[in-house]
This record gives C-alpha cells, structure tokens and sequence, in this order.
C-alpha cells in the first residue's frame, strides 16, 4: 500500500463562522488543481460517521465566498466524543477511500481531527469560530465579520440611545472569551466593558466609567458585556436600581454568527484551506492551520491544544481609558 493521498475529505465542525464556505471553496480548488478528489463530509464528524458525504469539484463551490454559514452543515457531534463513534468515522474513511481529512472549527472539532489521526488518516485543522479563542492562532475565521455586525447593530443602536440620552447594555458572544467583545467595545467607544478574562467589580467597572462620562457631560452611556460573565441582566437591573438610569438591553445573539464574510475573512479563510491540502499532499498529519505574527503557519495539534490566550491588556486599556 503507498502513502499517495487521492481523496480528501472536508468538514466543518461546531458553531459556524462566516468564511467557512471559502475555505472550503480553496480546500476544493486546491485539491482539483493537484488531482485530488474533494470529499464533502456533511454535519461535522456526524457525517463521516453516517457515511453523509458528496463528492465534489470546481464548480461545486461556485460563488460561495460570498455566503456565511456552511454549505456543508455543522454540527457538534455527541457521538464522535465515543471511542466507538471515532472508529465508525475511521472505518468510513477507509471504506470511502478518504486519506486526509480537513476540519474547519474550534478546540472540539481539533481534539477530534487528533482522535481521527490516532486511526490512521491524516488530519489538519483550521481555526474557524467567531470568539477567535483559539490559543495557537493570533486569527480564527468570522472573527472580522461577526465583529462588523456587531458594530453596525450597535452604531444603529446608539442613535436611538442618544435620542433618549439611555444606557444600552448589550451582550457579546465569544463563549468564555472576551476577544470579541473588547474588539468591539472599542470600536464602538463603549463607556465600560465587561469581559470573563476580569474579575468583575460594578463600583470600579461601570459606575467610577460612567461618572467620569457624565462629569465631561455625557448623557447616553453604552455597556459592552461579554457573554461569559453571565452577567448582562444584573449588571442593567443595578444601573436601574443603583445609578437611577433608564436603561435597555440588548443581547445580539445569533445575528454575529451570520452574514456575507469580510474581506478579512475571505482571505484568511482561502489561505487556510490552500494551505491545509498542501500541508497534508505534503505528508502532514495532526497539524493545526495558524495565523502567528503575520504568516500562515502549522503547528502539531497537541502544542496547539496545550497552549493558552490571553486577553490582550493593552487594548483592553485603551479601550477603558479613552472613553472618558
Ligand atoms: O463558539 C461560537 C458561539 O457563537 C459562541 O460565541 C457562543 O457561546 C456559542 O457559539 C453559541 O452556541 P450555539 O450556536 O450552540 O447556541
């Protein structure tokens, strides 16, 4: 038996991101340009466990750079976190002649592209979640977007905020993370942001912030809080009933997820997905597909599961300290 790759399968995997769909159109193109036969794997690992697959080609990928979501579904699959459900996955990959496997997502779908190499096949990663909480790479595709969309439902926001000289506190997603919601937060100009990263305290957070804002004769005030501090609900119900504001929340939800990607996302999507069939054409196995220090780069996906992220404290600070 030689070590010839001649199918490669494709699946995203856990909450989608916009940009998905570009890089699965440069996964596909690349492979067509180098003979290789794209397998489409349909709703995440589900799919390889299901044998849900769809051979695709060049024009099966027409336009869909411009789409979010996923042409080819997700899901986060409860039964490949079994040991029986990797070997079904791995079994079907034998069986469908597929030797490579490229799987877009976050943490989950990496740790199990690893179970997935364990059997044999040879898997890469690519960071794709709107959180960009993926310790090895500086950038996971839909970060740029969801951070767009979020920007432009919170400038809509703020017209009528200033209207009403209100306090709008609005929540981010990110998970446990708070990338995306001081990425916003300063865009935005918030007057306070809350992030999971921080241990919370509402006298030094929000109300020292906002009577700054009002002593320079601000009368509208906008709260960014990251949805990991499960703390949205309180932190409007104590501007209420402690600061005597009239105040509204705003959580925007599943919005962030959705819409045609960025620029940034197309293109960091596209260099991901050509390089992670060249990474495995190449002999790569058990890698993850980075963005460090302004290259695209791969590392093993154990290093790259072992490593942490930490918020970043200069923005952070520039954010708080400039919107006095
Ligand atoms: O990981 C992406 C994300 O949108 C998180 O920001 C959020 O916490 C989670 O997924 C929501 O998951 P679901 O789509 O399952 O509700």
């Amino acid at each position: 038996m030689d070590n010839k790759i001649r199918r490669i399968g494709i699946l995203t995997s856990g909450g989608d991101a916009p940009g998905m769909n570009a890089a699965i159109r440069a996964a596909v193109r690349t492979c067509v340009l180098h003979n290789i036969t794209p397998i489409g794997i349909r709703r995440g690992y589900n799919g390889l466990i299901h044998s849900d697959v769809v051979e695709l080609d060049a024009r099966a990928v027409n336009g869909i750079t411009a789409r979010g979501g996923t042409i080819l579904y997700t899901a986060r699959s409860e039964e490949f976190r079994a040991d029986e459900g990797v070997q079904r996955a791995a079994n079907n990959c034998k069986y469908l002649g597929i030797d490579g496997v490229i799987a877009i997502g976050g943490d989950g779908t990496f740790r199990g592209a690893r179970e997935l190499a364990k059997h044999g096949i040879n898997t890469i990663g690519i960071p794709g979640t709107i959180d960009n909480d993926i310790a090895c790479s500086h950038y996971s595709i839909g970060f740029d977007t969801a951070a767009n969309t979020a920007i432009d439902a919170i400038d809509k926001l703020s017209d009528t905020m200033q209207s009403h000289q209100r306090t709008s506190v609005v929540e981010i997603m990110g998970r446990n993370a708070g990338h995306l919601a001081v990425y916003v937060g300063i865009s935005v100009g918030a007057t306070a942001i809350i992030l999971p990263e921080r241990p919370f305290d509402f006298e030094r957070d929000i109300v020292e912030h906002i009577r700054e804002s009002q002593y320079r004769g601000k009368h509208h005030h906008l709260i960014i809080v990251a949805e990991g501090t499960n703390s949205t609900n309180e932190i409007a119900q104590r501007c209420r009933d402690e600061m005597g504001l009239d105040t509204r929340v705003t959580i925007i939800g599943h919005v962030q997820r959705g819409g045609s990607p960025s620029a940034r996302d197309r293109v960091m999507a596209t260099r991901m997905g050509h390089r992670a069939v060249e990474e495995i054409l190449a002999g790569g196995t058990n890698l993850i597909v980075c963005y460090r220090n302004s290259q695209i780069t791969t590392l093993p996906i154990d290093e790259a599961l072992s490593m942490t992220k930490d918020l970043d404290e200069y923005m952070y600070r520039v954010a708080t300290e400039i919107t006095i």
